[in-house]
């Protein structure tokens, strides 16, 4: 390649994290990542900095049907435990997961045996950057994304249905697919407010 075209490719690539956002569930629809697709996105993931190779994280792929009981499970909490519930709050939290046509959850499961080495605190970290770094992929495919966690992802029935003891922590979800509408630019954090020169 010669530098020109090295130029530019890096500047695409600077500029696509520059301006990278996420696109809220509610506008994501169909079309949804192909398996190749997807298999490039997980492989992103799991190209992520991981101290000591703990692999202490798990991705599971939730289509359509998977959604739906997640859905119907949502809407039965939702009744259950609000106060107030209404008909019409019942059904956000049942279509709530069904939007995207593919949800990822992401759950840390620590690696016990390199503890001693790797502390906990560094191994949920890495799974931090595995959902960072699918949201990247996704975009970088031509898809959006958003990473969610909402009441859900705390609930010790969510984590049952799909699987998880209850003291298994969920990263969130990740709504992958086609924004409806593109999403408008959102206030970022300046870096003079968070950036000092440390000269010892
Ligand atoms: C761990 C985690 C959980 C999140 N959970 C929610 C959530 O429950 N609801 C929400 O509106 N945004 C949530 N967000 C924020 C969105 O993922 C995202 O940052 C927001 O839509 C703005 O998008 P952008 O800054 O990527 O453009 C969460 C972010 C993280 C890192």
């Amino acid at each position: 390649m010669d530098k020109n075209m090295l130029d530019d490719v890096q500047n695409q690539i600077i500029e696509f994290l520059r301006s990278r956002r996420s696109v809220v569930a509610a506008n994501l629809t169909d079309p949804g990542p192909t398996e190749d697709e997807l298999n490039t996105i997980i492989e992103i993931g799991l190209r992520v900095p991981d101290h000591s190779r703990c692999g202490p994280w798990r991705i599971q792929i939730i289509r359509k049907e998977g959604q739906a009981k997640l859905g119907d499970l949502y809407a039965d909490l939702f009744a259950k435990e609000d106060e107030d519930p209404t008909e019409e709050q019942i059904e956000y939290w049942r279509a709530r997961p069904q939007t995207a046509p593919i949800v990822l959850a992401i759950t840390c499961y620590p690696n016990e045996e390199k503890m001693h080495k790797i502390p906990l605190w560094e191994q949920i970290l890495s799974g931090g950057a595995m959902c960072q770094n699918i949201l990247n992929a996704s975009h970088a495919i031509g898809y959006s994304a958003q990473w969610l966690s909402e009441w859900p992802a705390y609930h010790t029935e969510v984590k049952k249905l799909l699987g998880h003891a209850e003291d298994i922590e969920i990263y969130g979800f990740i709504f992958i697919g086609t924004a409806t509408e593109p999403p408008k630019e959102r206030k970022r954090i300046a870096a003079e407010d968070i950036l000092s020169e440390w000269h010892g």
